[in-house]
């Protein structure tokens, strides 16, 4: 860690855990038994996906999207693209997208609409942490871990310049004032 930040704890692993399970078993109960397609964004919600498909008791299908953003490194200008060539096919398919974190809200909306036009027959989404403060573009998640208004989140797949993302609970990075 750099002597210019430090991390303040926000989410525990238990909480983390315990909460993962409870979104399982929601998602489960609504799905009745009919298989979901799992995308996971990448990179982030590596971490979040894997602890909740193990957790899910409903069958399910794994793949993952890779989505290039334009803009500045701690902004998206909502210009976005599949950085590399989808290995599924959503078509006739319910999808359900899975997301460590929502911001702008720009990633999940382009990503959305991008697999409507595939031909997803239904698609459901699913955060670990909603940050709705920050919304730019009107977006409806189905399944959110928890709230959080404010604050630079590292760890559970978050990271920052790429580090951090394989602590097992959430922080807040704070950065020391000159
Ligand atoms: C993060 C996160 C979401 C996106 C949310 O990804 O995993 O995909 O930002 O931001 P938005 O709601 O403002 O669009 P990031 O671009 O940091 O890449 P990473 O997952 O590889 O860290």
């Amino acid at each position: 860690m750099s002597a210019r930040e430090t991390l303040e704890p926000v989410l525990t692993p238990e909480r983390i855990r315990a909460r993962v399970a409870e979104l399982a078993a929601e998602i489960g109960r609504d799905h009745q038994g009919r298989e979901l397609l799992l995308v996971g964004i990448l990179k982030g919600a590596f971490i979040f996906l894997s602890d909740l498909a193990r957790a899910l008791p409903a069958p399910c299908r794994i793949d993952f999207v890779r989505l290039a953003s334009y803009g500045a490194s701690d902004q998206s200008s909502g210009r976005i693209e599949l950085k590399s060539p989808c290995t599924f096919d959503p078509a006739g398919k319910t999808v359900l997208v899975v997301e460590d974190i929502v911001d702008t809200g720009l990633t999940l909306d382009w990503f959305l609409r991008w697999l409507k036009e595939q031909g997803a027959a239904a698609v459901k989404t699913c955060a670990l942490v909603d940050k709705p403060e920050r919304r730019q573009v009107p977006l409806f998640l189905d399944y959110v871990g928890f709230q959080i208004p404010r604050g630079f989140l590292v760890g559970y797949g978050l990271d920052y310049a790429e580090r951090y993302r394989s602590l097992p609970g959430i922080y807040e990075v704070v950065f020391a004032q000159d």
